[in-house]
């Protein structure tokens, strides 16, 4: 399993606090940051992750829409968390290629001295996280090359202690990232380490990709897998137990939805349907 790469010398000129060797960016194989980038619209992608999105598509067309609205509830969530939840510190596990806007920016439009900690473990997140360290000069951004695999080395990391006070309520945004952990994985218990390690107060945020409505996405999925990118769609039930199961967890209205559905803006364009969407989220506030 890979380890994190705070420790290690930083890269020369490498934005990033905590940096291993220069990093390796595969661009043989599709990588999960870069589809979703590709599926967002964005240009830090190769060919191998095009083809890859393509042979998703051909199973599952409305890849993009899922993509897109997994998005907006992301961008919705940490909205909600920042001002109606009054949430000062995040810690983003599996932030992708910077989007703007990303968590920080949105987080600091409305707390401008908000802390964010990012942490993805592709080689590609690491070559941008220059995009995703202009903080607002009131607030601080860092970036964590680690795999979620692996949490306790995540949030006892120097540099996550750094940006994050553990005595005060922070929000663990796991969006669009356990899909990727099969069950074998132990996706429940690396949850469980992160909750764990929360102070009372604070937040969970997560979006999963479901099969549900669209059975042709278990087929777009094992395409993925046979593409080197292991993935595993679950029931509502299923990310319900996976992420909200702890008692102290109180989910925070409407519960586990399509991301489509939850807390979706007046001023947005209509929901897509269940099928196109695909993916599940849900906000809980520990007690
Ligand atoms: C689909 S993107 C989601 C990006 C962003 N969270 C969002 O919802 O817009 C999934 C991200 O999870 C990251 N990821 C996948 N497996 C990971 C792991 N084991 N450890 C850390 N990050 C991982 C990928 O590199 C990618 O950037």
């Amino acid at each position: 399993m890979p380890t994190p790469r705070e420790e290690r010398a930083p890269l020369p000129g490498s934005p990033a606090e905590s940096t291993a060797a220069r990093p390796l960016v595969d661009a043989a194989h599709p990588s999960s940051a870069r589809v979703y980038d590709y599926l967002l619209g964005g240009k830090d992608n190769f060919a191998t992750d095009r083809t890859a999105a393509a042979r998703i598509a051909e199973a599952f067309p409305s890849i993009r829409v899922g993509a897109q609205e997994n998005r907006r509830f992301l961008l919705r969530g940490v909205r909600y968390l920042a001002a109606e939840a009054g949430i000062r510190q995040f810690l983003d596990v599996g932030t992708g290629i910077p989007t703007s806007p990303n968590v920080h920016e949105v987080a600091q439009e409305v707390t401008p001295g908000a802390r964010i900690a990012y942490v993805d473990n592709d080689p590609i997140v690491l070559v941008h996280a220059r995009a995703l360290l202009v903080s607002d000069p009131l607030g601080q951004v860092g970036y964590l090359d680690a795999d979620i695999r692996e949490p306790r080395s995540i949030v006892d990391s120097d540099l996550v202690r750094r940006i994050l006070d553990f005595d005060e309520p922070i929000a663990l945004i796991l969006s669009a990232i356990l899909h990727f952990i099969p069950d074998e994985q132990r996706p429940a218990e690396i949850v469980r380490t992160f909750v764990d390690a929360l102070p009372p107060g604070s937040h969970v945020l997560a979006s999963h990709v479901t099969a549900e409505h669209e059975p042709a996405l278990r087929s777009a999925s094992a395409g993925y897998r046979d593409d080197g990118v292991r993935t595993q769609p679950r029931t509502a039930r299923e990310f319900e137990r996976l992420v909200f199961t702890d008692q102290a967890l109180e989910l925070v209205r409407p519960g586990v939805v399509l991301v489509s559905q939850w807390r979706r803006d007046p001023g947005e364009p209509p929901a897509p349907t269940p099928a196109q969407v695909s993916a599940y989220g849900g906000l809980a506030k520990l007690s």
